[in-house]
């Protein structure tokens, strides 16, 4: 997805510009482009491609401003060219603009402005922008002072959609004003410098100082000095916060890709958000959301809504929340759920989980019910993401910046998180499965060793990876809890090495999809739910019959010459097994597309947050 980086301050803004778009190049793009002010004229540089081929487009170097913005686009309105690319120029080239996000009225601003005498050069919503901000720069201005950030109020005034944007002025080149509206947007400071980010891995090697900025929020930036304003143009306080990822957390670490270095964090990741929640002896402790024992008694209905990997976590937690707080959950699509008219009204619980808390279908989905009355739990990795200010409560999973685009240690994180709420429902209720919670809990304080143990046992996995990189259709398949390790294995695998595969109930097989196993083709079977391990056998039989071939991810005793790719995960709880029985499929998934010589963290067509519908 696009992402927004900028500086103001005394030193050269282009290399801070092309360092922090090299960040964000996991969000996933098509074009880059950069502006700063050169001699009180803009400059605009930008072109489709690669962030490295901008840098070495001509004239980047002689680009000596220290005031400057720069973006990589992902295109939506509009092909991937340099025409679309942003920043973009008003007609009369005195405003740049760059921006995240969609102006659903670009038509009709467009219409407005070209009777006005303005000219548009591109297909993109974007370029209404600077063009609008000009408009009301000549026609509308406040006392001189404010006359640039006054003019961008009130052209925000007019958008409808979603937006972040940056954008300077040539007549006002000591500035950059900034503006944000269901679209991230972070300001980093620092003695006389400050920095914009759409996301702040970007600056974080500058600075851990950062400013939030809420919807609707507008910042006008100098070297060293910021004034905010609020919706209706008042000027507000705002302190910053303190962030405590350091920038070697967003680095690879030694590790080949980013992908296989978050793997490899899951047991910090898992361990960091088990955090003080859970102490061995203890009860599990959400002080800081403070939900009460009348507050759960009137919940009858738990919706948890969530897109892609974060949705399948909610599978994963579907079984913990009825199981042991008793409350029904359904877990839904947040595309879906968002236009379904669910039945929802104040006895209802909304659980929304996202990993960037910027994706557009889930905060949607989330503003929507709770104008219906519901209450609602953010699950988020991001502080002060877009959907932790809408909820009612936040609980924050510690997996730390995750850079590849496919989701591992945030996965696990929000699987551990959710057993951890569910225990807490439980254990305000009173519930009467005292010995099953004693159990998870203690398993729940394992599961960061449990994790470095399975991360131990490579080898097997790439040499299955070899034996199967080539193939076409690969399936998973696995009961209950297992189910929702399958699903989640199964989309990694398609992520990142573009073979085609499908995750299925394994009792559901035969109905149906079973008309599709042929000779040799791969069936991975996840068993760890010691009750149905006979019936799972015997639907691997039934495919092992037909010609499959299979590999097992299981913590049972299995005969190895019916099945001779067994990995071995250690013994938990079939409950919790998704954070462990995942990991070494998360890898299998890495191994293929390593052998095909694919990029893992940057998989085609895909962006870490769809911050559009
Ligand atoms: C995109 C990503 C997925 C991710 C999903 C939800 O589709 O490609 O990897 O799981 O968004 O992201 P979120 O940030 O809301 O967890």
């Amino acid at each position: 997805m696009c992402g927004i980086v900028g500086y103001i301050g005394n030193t050269k803004a282009y290399p801070i510009l092309i360092n922090g778009l090299q960040k964000l190049e996991y969000r996933g793009y098509d074009s880059a482009g950069v502006s700063t002010i050169e001699n009180e004229k803009i400059a605009c540089i930008k072109n489709k491609g690669r962030v490295k081929e901008l840098d070495n487009m001509e004239g980047t170097h002689f680009l000596e401003g220290t005031v400057g913005i720069a973006h990589t686009r992902w295109a939506t309105h509009g092909k991937p060219s340099s025409i679309n690319s942003h920043p973009h120029l008003d007609s009369s080239e005195t405003f740049s603009a760059v921006h995240n996000g969609i102006i659903e009225n670009y038509n009709e601003l467009r219409e407005f402005l070209t009777n006005a005498g303005y000219k548009f050069l591109s297909e993109t919503d974007t370029e209404v922008i600077p063009n609008l901000i000009h408009y009301y720069y000549t026609k509308e201005t406040g006392n001189n002072e404010d006359r640039f950030v006054h003019a961008v109020s009130r052209a925000t005034k007019d958008f409808k959609g979603s937006y972040a944007i940056a954008v300077l002025c040539k007549l006002e080149p000591d500035k950059i004003v900034v503006a944000r509206k269901d679209n991230p947007l972070v300001l980093g400071a620092k003695d006389n410098e400050m920095y914009i980010a759409s996301d702040i891995p970007a600056i974080l090697e500058y600075t851990n100082n950062i400013y939030i900025l809420n919807d609707g929020d507008l910042a006008e930036l100098k070297a060293g000095s910021v004034k905010f304003y609020d919706k209706d143009f008042n000027s507000i306080e705002k302190t910053p916060e303190i962030i405590t990822w350091d920038a070697k957390a967003a680095d690879k670490n030694g590790y080949d890709d980013f992908m296989l270095k978050e793997i490899n964090e899951q047991p910090t990741a898992i361990r960091e958000t088990i955090g003080t929640r859970l102490v061995k002896g203890g009860k599990c402790n959400f002080d800081d959301i403070n939900i009460t024992k009348d507050f759960l008694l009137g919940i009858n209905r738990i919706y948890i809504v969530a897109c892609g990997t974060a949705m399948h976590a909610g599978i994963a937690a579907k079984p913990l929340f009825e199981r042991l707080a008793g409350i029904p959950v359904e877990v839904d699509i947040a595309s879906e759920f968002r236009y379904r008219e669910p039945l929802i009204d104040e006895k209802t619980l909304i659980i929304c989980i996202s990993q960037s808390g910027e994706t557009a279908d889930t905060l949607a989905a989330l503003k929507n019910s709770k104008a219906m009355g519901c209450k609602t739990i953010a699950i988020s990795n991001v502080i002060g993401s877009s959907i932790t200010r809408e909820a009612d409560f936040t609980v924050y999973t510690h997996a730390g910046p995750e850079i590849a685009v496919a989701s591992t240690k945030a996965y696990t994180s929000q699987v551990t998180v959710l057993a951890l709420l569910a225990i807490h429902f439980a254990e305000v209720l009173g519930s009467r499965e005292t010995a099953l919670i004693e159990t998870l809990k203690d398993e729940i304080l394992e599961l960061p060793s449990k994790a470095s143990i399975v991360l131990e046992n490579t080898d097997m996995l790439k040499e299955f990876a070899k034996r199967i990189y080539k193939e076409k259709d690969v399936f998973y398949i696995g009961r209950g809890s297992d189910y929702a390790a399958a699903v989640e294995s199964s989309l990694k695998l398609k992520e990142i090495s573009y073979v085609h595969s499908d995750a299925y109930q394994s009792g559901e097989l035969k109905h149906g999809s079973i008309a599709l196993i042929e000779n040799d083709i791969t069936v991975i079977g996840i068993m760890t739910d010691r009750r149905l391990v006979e019936k799972s056998v015997s639907n691997l039989q039934e495919v092992i019959t037909r010609g499959a071939k299979t590999l097992i991810v299981t913590n049972q005793d299995l005969d190895t010459k019916l099945f001779p790719n067994i990995l071995r995960i250690p013994e938990i709880n079939t409950l919790l097994s998704p954070v462990i029985a995942v990991i070494p499929l998360q890898l299998l998934a890495y191994f293929v597309s390593k052998e095909k010589g694919l990029d893992p963290d940057k998989p085609r067509n895909l962006a870490k947050s769809v911050t559009v519908e």
